[in-house]
């Protein structure tokens, strides 16, 4: 005789099988990260990453409101800075007439109503692209970690809702947290990416914002004495809880794809929101075999983001977030 229990009936055609359905992707799930330069008029395709783009001012405000007409409803904003600016200390990052700063208020001005999230980190105002202050060809943690707090305060002066450190040093968490509560901004959240790895897949990503890693002699060339070696496991939940038990509201996993594993020991682990980002490289890899008719465009995008989803993310912070609207509003 048959099994009682035939697995087969609760997919015999698409009504039973969206009735069942465990994961479903709506415009709630996503933060999207935008890319802001100086000038006017400007949206220039980043060349690793087809169809995205970075938008000076003007025409962020026409973007964000478009996000804000999909139901899209967080963002999180990166800086191309231009050379003459940089340095070792990112003293940029603190003008409050920076670009940053203006971004944030562009979006809050345009859209009050859209959650602002930033990237705090020093590698787009850093001469070196790295994410620290370097002494010596090394890259200091606790002069970092201070100057990431006064960052902080600036992207809350300027009005953003939550700072995200992407940096990994240690502590910054709870130097950032002292510092919000110090200066009258209790409100402002953190969003710590808190299991991020030194890994491969942030090419594209530092090619829009021209931040990657300089080769100078006494320089570190890589970032594997602050991110996470791709190897480890264990070291994810000991950042993560360290994280949260410094103030961090959520926690984040990056890169998304390969990390899967990562991301449900963090969601089973704790009881805080858990980001993913699917990086830049993910979402060139996944736009390159388009491109060559070798994978389904939209199916391969649906699929990985159903994956961050199932594997537990709370957020996902992708640059499909427009795409994947669109294409589930049909
Ligand atoms: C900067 C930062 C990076 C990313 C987000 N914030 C690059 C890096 O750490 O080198 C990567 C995002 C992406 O690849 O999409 N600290």
């Amino acid at each position: 005789m048959y099994p009682l229990r035939r697995n087969r009936r609760l997919r015999t055609n698409e009504a039973i099988r969206s009735l069942v359905r465990e994961t479903i992707i709506t415009p709630n799930d996503f933060l999207v990260p935008l890319f802001v330069v100086e000038g006017k008029g400007i949206k220039e395709e980043i060349a690793s990453m087809p169809n995205y783009f970075r938008y000076s001012l003007d025409l962020l405000e026409n973007e964000v409101k478009d996000l804000w007409k999909l139901g899209l409803k967080s963002v999180l904003l990166f800086v191309k800075v231009p050379d003459n600016l940089k340095d070792n200390k990112g003293k940029e990052a603190l003008n409050k007439n920076g670009l940053m700063q203006r971004a944030i208020k562009t979006v809050k001005n345009v859209c009050p109503d859209m959650l602002v999230m930033t990237d705090v980190a020093l590698d787009p105002y850093s001469m070196y692209g790295h994410d620290g202050i370097i002494e010596n060809g090394v890259i200091v943690n606790d002069d970092t970690a201070e100057f990431l707090a006064e960052m902080s305060i600036s992207h809350a002066k300027a009005g953003a809702n939550f700072v995200a450190p992407s940096d990994m040093m240690d502590g910054r968490i709870l130097t950032i947290r002292e510092a919000l509560e110090e200066e009258g901004y209790p409100d402002t959240g953190i969003m710590s990416y808190s299991a991020k790895y030194a890994s491969a897949f942030y090419g594209p990503f530092r090619d829009a914002l021209d931040s990657a890693p300089v080769d100078l002699k006494d320089i570190p060339k890589d970032k594997k004495t602050y991110q996470m070696d791709v190897a480890n496991r264990h070291e994810a939940l000991r950042e993560t809880e360290m994280d949260i038990d410094e103030g961090a509201d959520i926690v984040m996993v990056k890169p998304g794809m390969a990390y899967l594993d990562i991301l449900r020991d963090i969601k089973n682990e704790f009881d805080v929101p858990v980001a993913v980002y699917q990086v830049s490289g993910e979402y060139a890899m996944i736009k390159a075999a388009a491109e060559k008719g070798w994978l389904n465009h939209d199916q391969i995008m649906m699929e990985t983001t159903t994956a961050f989803k199932r594997a537990g993310a709370d957020v996902i912070a992708s640059y499909f977030a427009k795409d994947i609207v669109k294409l589930i509003n049909r």
